[in-house]
């Protein structure tokens, strides 16, 4: 498989079988997996497909290879077309890139999903789980391969320069001469220490193999035999690994032409640390850097809040986000020129559980583009803004939090259940008031009418919360019902409840009210609550008349006859718990009537 996927980037990549192998040969052990290389690069750009050499090893994978050539030859309609540019141009690595991007078209990137931090992990520990197989070493090496294409594809690897240079020719890595007139675009690739900065150093290889002229400045290497062995290849392929000191006293533009941002990926949290934090400065805005290709997530973003809660000019901005797998919700934030899609190896069993939309990658594209503020033409502009309306359809996550069991519900008091989980609602910090809950009454006409209020209290009667008797929902309840749901996103639970609505005895109301704040005591007394007023400042001068009225701390403020307690005795509550695919699980309790004589009974709901 992987051999399979190595000679479709071949096809990307060629021009010529001559040029893949330039590419590849590296990479290459086997005759029989050159020969794969060769059938499926020359379909990918149209070429005769030579003939099988005679040695037995090839006779044994040769047919069904060319076989897969051929197929492919006549599939792609983007390759076949693809041919013409490539062998149109003068097959040097210039062409070569181009033809690696040519499928990277553009996609309406309101058609994608976006990925929460927890999500991404949840993702990367199933896609090198039992079931799907794939190991770190495979993904990072598609994923850096992504990133390389992407960045080929807006930035070719050759730049025109008014005089001519001979830079790119002394290089043995070169696959062809520069041109007098050119020179080899000058790539940094800025490698962190985890698995983004993994991702930097394959991007790096695949890179320098595309035509690049690459550093890289990989400060912390971990000493892993994955990363020990990235970094030797890149040390062989002679790219020059320099510390930071040697880089920062000049200014990044000065030294490179593009920058690779591989430094912190979706699971960093946190204050980078030094020499990151360092690193990061140079690629501010004030720092005016060269064009920065940040890897998945912009370094110094939050993954899920982007650059939002950052200061102005506090956060780098990339001109090239290249999402991998795809895109983190941070992406969402991204205002650079080019948004790609890279990590072509998504099978079909994650996209379901996760429900991933991810755009299908034209051909052999390695990378596909998805957006970006030169997204094209205005055609795509069209696209963008609609899709930009359409990203509330993408906002959903999985649920992976856990589940309900009936056995863990068997035989007891729904209250009890409602204080465990309320409690762990309250420890676990879900939110600033996780009392808060929706609660809903209808008018006589069964026109129901939701609103927040806070919960003030539960106990064996029920629940309890305070408002304005007189208020729209003070005069609904009168007909003898509510329900309200409470919804912990941290925990993905949510609690439902029905039942039948009281006023709190007037005593405990009044204890509850000279509990307030004085400020909040006197409000009760402001508000007409339902009722339309002119304006804020009617508002103001009535507040401002009863604070005159009752300034004297030393006289309590008496309770307003309209405002009080409301106590919902539950004759149903229901427990839910998020799960993927949508199959949540749902327990609910119900009895006919608020009575303690009535038993509860349990049972469990579909999703
Ligand atoms: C977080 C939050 C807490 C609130 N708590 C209460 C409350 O405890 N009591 C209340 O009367 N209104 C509360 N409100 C205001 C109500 O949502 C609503 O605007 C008000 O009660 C008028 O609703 P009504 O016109 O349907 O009666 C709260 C609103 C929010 C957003």
């Amino acid at each position: 498989m992987q051999a399979v996927h190595i000679a479709l980037q071949a096809a990307c990549v060629c021009t010529q079988a001559k040029v893949a192998f330039t590419h590849l040969r590296p990479m290459l052990i086997r005759t029989t997996v050159q020969a794969q290389y060769r059938a499926i690069s020359c379909a990918a750009v149209n070429l005769p497909i030579p003939r099988p050499p005679t040695s037995t090893r090839f006779q044994q994978a040769g047919p069904s290879i060319v076989n897969f050539a051929h197929y492919l030859k006549n599939r792609a309609g983007t390759l076949a077309s693809m041919s013409t540019e490539c062998t149109a141009a003068s097959a040097t690595t210039t062409a070569v890139t181009t033809a690696m991007s040519a499928g990277a078209a553009c996609v309406d990137p309101g058609s994608i999903s976006y990925l929460s931090q927890s999500d991404a992990a949840s993702v990367d520990q199933l896609l090198m789980g039992p079931q799907l197989g794939f190991s770190v070493e495979q993904l990072m090496e598609l994923a850096g391969l992504g990133v390389a294409a992407a960045l080929a594809a807006e930035w070719g690897p050759q730049v025109v320069v008014s005089e001519p240079t001979s830079a790119a020719a002394s290089s043995p890595a070169a696959t062809a001469p520069a041109p007098a007139g050119t020179r080899r675009r000058r790539v940094l690739v800025l490698a962190g220490p985890g698995n983004n900065g993994g991702d930097g150093l394959v991007a790096a290889r695949h890179l320098h193999h595309f035509g690049y002229e690459v550093k890289v400045c990989y400060p912390k290497p971990t000493d892993k035999p994955l990363y020990n062995g990235l970094v030797k290849q890149i040390s062989s392929l002679g790219i020059p690994l320099l510390p930071w000191s040697a880089l920062s006293p000049a200014p990044l533009a000065a030294q490179a032409d593009v920058v690779v941002d591989a430094l912190f990926g979706f699971s960093f949290s946190g204050q980078p640390r030094a020499p990151f934090d360092e690193i990061i400065r140079a690629l501010l805005p004030s720092a005016r850097p060269p064009p920065i290709v940040s890897v998945d997530v912009p370094s110094g973003w939050h993954v899920e809040g982007g650059d939002s809660e950052l200061p102005p000019g506090g956060a780098l901005q990339p001109d090239m986000l290249v999402s991998l797998t795809a895109p983190k919700l941070c992406a969402r934030y991204f205002k650079g020129a080019h948004h790609y899609l890279g990590g072509r190896f998504v099978p079909p069993p994650l996209a379901q559980r996760f429900q991933l939309r991810l755009p299908p990658y034209p051909g052999a594209a390695m990378c596909v583009r998805i957006g970006g503020a030169e997204a094209g033409s205005a055609e795509q502009a069209a696209v963008s803004a609609a899709a930009e309306a359409r990203r509330i359809a993408d906002m959903r996550i999985s649920y992976e939090r856990g589940g309900l069991e009936e056995a863990a519900f068997s035989g007891r008091d729904p209250r009890d259940v409602f204080d465990e989980w309320f409690r762990a609602a309250v420890e676990g910090k879900v939110c600033e008031e996780p009392n808060a809950i929706s609660l809903a009454s209808c008018d006589s006409g069964g026109r129901p009418s939701v609103r927040v209020v806070l919960l003030k209290g539960y106990d064996r009667r029920g629940f309890v919360f305070y408002t304005n008797y007189s208020s729209r929902k003070g005069e609904e309840l009168g007909n003898g019902w509510a329900a309200f749901s409470i919804y912990w996103e941290k925990l993905q639970r949510q609690i439902r409840v029905e039942g039948v609505v009281e006023k709190v005895p007037e005593a405990e109301s009044t204890a509850y009210f000279h509990s307030r704040p004085r400020g909040s005591q006197v409000g009760a007394w402001v508000s007409e609550q339902s009722q339309p007023c002119r304006d804020r400042a009617e508002l103001e001068a009535r507040n401002a008349a009863l604070q005159e009225r009752f300034s004297d701390p030393s006289q309590p403020v008496p309770k307003p006859p309209h405002w009080g307690g409301f106590l919902i005795r539950p004759t149903s509550i229901e427990f839910w718990q998020g799960r993927p695919s949508r199959l949540h699980d749902r327990i609910r309790f119900r009895r006919n009537s608020p009575d303690d004589s009535d038993p509860w009974v349990m049972e469990r709901l579909q999703p």
